[in-house]
C-alpha cells in the first residue's frame, strides 16, 4: 500500500475510534496535533514527515488514562492496527516509540524523546494543552475525573515519578501548577517554544482573573 493510503486510511481509523470523545481526547484534538505537528517539522531539517504523521495521529489512539494506568495498550494498538496495513516493521519499530515516549509524567520527570520525530510531537501535543483550547481542555478532563475545579485549600503538587503522577487527582486550577505552566520552559524545538511563550502568557492572564473573581475583587 501506498503511504499516502496507509495515511489516509489511519486518519479514517483514529477518527473513527475518538469521534465524539468527551474528555478533550478527541479526533479534533488529534487533527490539531497533526498540523501543529507539520507546521514544527517544517522548521526542523531532517525530521521524517510520515513518521511525525503517523505518530501524531496514532499517539492517544488508548491512553493509559482511559485504560487503568495501562501503558502498553496504546503502542499495543498501534502495532496491531500498522501491522494490519502491512506497514515495514522498522517504519512501526519508529512511530511506535514515539507514541511510547510522547506523554507527561509528572512535574519531577524529565524524559525528552530520543528522536527528532518524537520531540516534533512532543511539542505538538503540549501545545494543544496550553492557551485557550489548553484551559478547554483542563477542565474537560478534570470534569470527566469529578475533580472540584478549584479549592484555596489545596496545595498543588509537584509530582516526582510517574506513578504518583499517574494516582492523583488534585483540581483543576492546581492541574495549571503541576503540569501547564512548567510545558513551555520543556518546549524541544524553538517553533514550538515560540508559539508555547504566547499561549503560557495567555493561561498566566486567566488564572489571575480567575483568582481575583474568586476572591470577589473584580
Ligand atoms: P499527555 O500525554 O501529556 O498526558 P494528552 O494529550 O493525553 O497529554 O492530554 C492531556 C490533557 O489532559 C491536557 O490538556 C491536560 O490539561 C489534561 N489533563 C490531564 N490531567 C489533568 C488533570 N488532573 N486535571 C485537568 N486536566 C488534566
Ligand atoms: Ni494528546
Amino acid at each position: 500500500m501506498e503511504r499516502r493510503e496507509i495515511l489516509e486510511q489511519t486518519r479514517e481509523y483514529v477518527r473513527n475510534t475518538l469521534a465524539g470523545e468527551g474528555t478533550g481526547h478527541d479526533w479534533y484534538h488529534v487533527d490539531r496535533v497533526c498540523r501543529l505537528a507539520r507546521r514544527l517539522a517544517e522548521e526542523e531539517k531532517g525530521t521524517d514527515l510520515y513518521i511525525v504523521e503517523l505518530a501524531a495521529l496514532l499517539h492517544d489512539i488508548a491512553d493509559w488514562k482511559f485504560h487503568d494506568g495501562d501503558e502498553s495498550v496504546g503502542p499495543d494498538r498501534a502495532v496491531e492496527w500498522l501491522s494490519g496495513l502491512d506497514v515495514e516493521s522498522d517504519i512501526i519499530d519508529r512511530v511506535v516509540q514515539i507514541i511510547r515516549e510522547v506523554s507527561f509524567k509528572g512535574a519531577g520527570v524529565d524524559h525528552r524523546p530520543s528522536t527528532p520525530e518524537g520531540r516534533v510531537v512532543q511539542d505538538a501535543d503540549r501545545l494543544d494543552a496550553l492557551g485557550a483550547i489548553g484551559i478547554a481542555r483542563a477542565f474537560a478532563y478534570g470534569g470527566y475525573r469529578s475533580n472540584p475545579i478549584h479549592d484555596p485549600l489545596q496545595q498543588p503538587r509537584m509530582h516526582e515519578t510517574f506513578e504518583e503522577y499517574k494516582r492523583s487527582d488534585g483540581t483543576s486550577i492546581n492541574h495549571f501548577y503541576e503540569k501547564l505552566l512548567l510545558l513551555t520552559d520543556r518546549m524541544n524545538t524553538e517553533a514550538a517554544k515560540r508559539f508555547a511563550v504566547e499561549r503560557h502568557r495567555y493561561m498566566c492572564d486567566f488564572l489571575e482573573r480567575f483568582l481575583e473573581e474568586w476572591d470577589a475583587e473584580r
